[in-house]
């Protein structure tokens, strides 16, 4: 397999980002472009923080994942979203906002969702206007299970044509579905990702790029390359 790859008009080194949470601030991103991922996606950060992001420059592609500090998804956490927003168009190379964190109490279904996300594609746009370049908007959700409707902020995703989605799931009917539905709207697969052949099965539902936070975490950067050896032998 090919290991270059595109996703959102973006070229990546390889498939495999590290996904967020390992590195929240971004001041690790450089060393980990080193080990050999294609993007990082650092954060959560949010609105508080987001003018400490260093804007680190380097091999690898920057995702900076966005979020709010407070609970729930009232007009002030879009608020909150939309400052994190703006203090990392900068920096990223895509942005994705943050809908999957169990502990923030909302999720891909929260009322507002849709507000959220019509907010976001409008002050991208605006961001684009200013600075000449286009950053891909993208939201990360949890993809819900099998035969479920679809959680709101998917719905939303499509209907406000945004570049993507970081989908958290581990059912592949369920990642080739969401893939078709978004038709052509690039997928993120993150969740329960451990090997090559992993990651060519999600390849194969319709994912653009992957992502690993536990395998990382436990096989460092020796599950990477051995990740990445077994999908180019595929
Ligand atoms: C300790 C820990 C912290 C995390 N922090 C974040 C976070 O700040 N933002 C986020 O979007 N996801 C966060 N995640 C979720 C991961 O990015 C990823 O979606 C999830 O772990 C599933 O992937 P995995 O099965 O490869 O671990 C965190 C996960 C863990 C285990």
């Amino acid at each position: 397999m090919k290991p270059h790859t595109t996703a959102m008009g973006l070229t990546f080194a390889n498939p495999v980002g590290l996904a967020a949470g390992f590195d929240r601030s971004g001041q690790q991103a450089a060393a980990l472009s080193e080990l050999g991922f294609g993007h990082i996606e650092i954060g959560t950060i949010v609105a508080g923080q987001a003018a400490m992001i260093a804007a680190p420059r380097c091999g690898s592609r920057l995702g900076i994942n966005i979020g709010s500090g407070r609970r729930g998804l009232d007009p002030q956490v879009i608020e909150d979203y939309a400052t994190a927003l703006r203090a990392a168009y900068d920096s990223a190379d895509y942005v994705c906002a943050n809908l999957s964190s169990p502990f923030a109490g909302r999720d891909g279904d929260s009322f507002g969702v849709d507000q959220l996300i019509s907010r976001m594609k409008r002050d991208v746009e605006a961001c684009a206007a200013q600075t000449g370049r286009r950053v891909p908007l993208l939201v990360k959700v949890e993809g819900g299970f099998k035969g479920s409707p679809l959680p709101a902020a998917i719905a939303a995703t499509r209907h406000h044509g945004l570049d993507g989605l970081v989908l958290v799931s581990a059912c592949l009917e369920r990642i080739a579905a969401i893939c078709q539905y978004l038709n052509g709207a690039a997928v993120i697969s993150v969740g329960g990702i451990a090997s090559g052949a992993d990651i060519s099965a999600r390849l194969a539902a319709g994912a653009s790029l992957v992502q690993i936070y536990t395998a990382f975490v436990r096989d460092g950067a020796i599950g990477l390359h051995r990740m990445l050896t077994e999908l180019e032998a595929l």
